[in-house]
């Protein structure tokens, strides 16, 4: 079984409007309304490629409520904390007629220690059946930036595998912690080694300095792929996948897709090669669709085939 951890679990509304313009009235031509949170939108490209998988975290309200109703009529298994405060609503608008998407994220709960507490306890409970824990996106307010950190410890101890993908100081902090992988996009993986990153010698370094501040395995996205540094029979080794990139309909959500497909295919006992080539195959297919976490598996095998993947050498001096 795999679990994904949402925190910050919530409706997502995205919105089809063309021609938008502040300060004007529109009608919307289409409308979709989703459970969303990073965890969340993995889950159900985990259940699309036909994975088992748990969705856990918090929702509280009628909008957790909802969240809960949405993901049970998707049969996408779950079992959240319920919390006092209501969950958060996060609205996207489109506008089909120039590709521009804008986001209005809602503050969302506060959340007492008294509901972290039953949240760590569910978490230890569901993690004993499990082999891979994935915790994603951001902490509600109220909660300690070391959450993730404090958690990935706790769960060294049972031998699940632990997967991260997180970003500011909640993502520093798990990187210690020592989880099997971070999967940060560039701009957080610049954030977590505190420079920017010029060229593509700079990006594979990115990898490795990753994993000198403590995790096993990190893999950096990017819109065309990714940089890796993976473990091949316990000895570290650089990759870069490479696929064509695509005119998205929606980006956001992709690099959900990434880690549900990079977890999906490590799951199946892939090689590290095949577990990045699949990730980066789910989240180039997930860039055709509005709505995050929607894939088609055949097609993802499809464009698997298309994936490039190749060794980086590295100068002695440097490696
Ligand atoms: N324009 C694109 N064309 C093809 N594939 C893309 C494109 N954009 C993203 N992808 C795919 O999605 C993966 C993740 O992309 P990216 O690093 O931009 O995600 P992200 O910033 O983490 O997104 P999010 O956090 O919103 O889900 C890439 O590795 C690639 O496989
Ligand atoms: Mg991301």
């Amino acid at each position: 079984m795999i679990i994904t951890v949402t925190l910050n679990a919530a409706i997502d509304k995205s919105l089809s409007v063309p021609n938008f313009r502040l300060g004007r009235r529109h009608r919307t031509v289409e409308q979709r309304t989703m459970a969303g949170g990073k965890g969340v939108n993995i889950a159900r490209a985990l259940k699309a490629l036909g994975q088992p998988v748990i969705a856990t975290g918090m929702a509280g309200g009628a909008t957790g409520t909802r969240i809960v109703d949405e993901l049970t009529a998707e049969s996408i298994l779950n079992d959240f904390v319920r919390i006092r405060e209501e969950s958060r609503t996060n609205t996207s608008v489109l506008d089909p007629t120039d590709g521009q998407q804008t986001e209005i994220n809602e503050r969302g709960p506060s959340v007492s220690e008294h509901e972290v507490e039953l949240f760590r306890d569910k978490l230890l409970y569901l993690a004993r059946g499990a082999a891979i824990v994935v915790f994603a996106g951001s902490i509600p307010r109220g909660v300690d930036p070391d959450i993730y950190a404090t958690l990935i410890r706790e769960l060294q101890r049972t031998g699940v595998t632990i997967m991260i993908d997180a970003d500011g100081d909640p993502l520093h902090q798990s990187v210690r912690a020592e989880p099997d992988v971070v999967s940060p996009n560039v701009l957080e993986a610049e954030e977590l080694v505190g420079h920017e990153f010029n060229d593509d010698a700079e990006r594979s370094l990115a990898v490795r300095e990753i994993v000198a501040l403590g995790a096993r395995e990190a893999i950096m996205t990017l819109p065309d792929g990714c940089f890796a540094q993976v473990l091949i029979d316990g000895q570290p080794q650089l990759r870069r996948a490479r696929v064509e990139l695509r005119e998205p309909v929606a980006k956001r959500g992709s690099g959900d897709a990434f880690l549900a497909g990079y977890v999906a295919a490590r799951y199946s006992d892939s090689s590290p090669d095949e577990c990045l080539r699949f990730g980066v195959a789910c989240g180039a297919e997930s860039t055709g669709r509005l709505g995050a976490g929607l894939i088609d598996p055949r097609e993802v095998r499809r464009l698997a085939g298309e994936v490039e993947l190749s060794a980086i050498e590295l100068p002695a001096e440097v490696s």
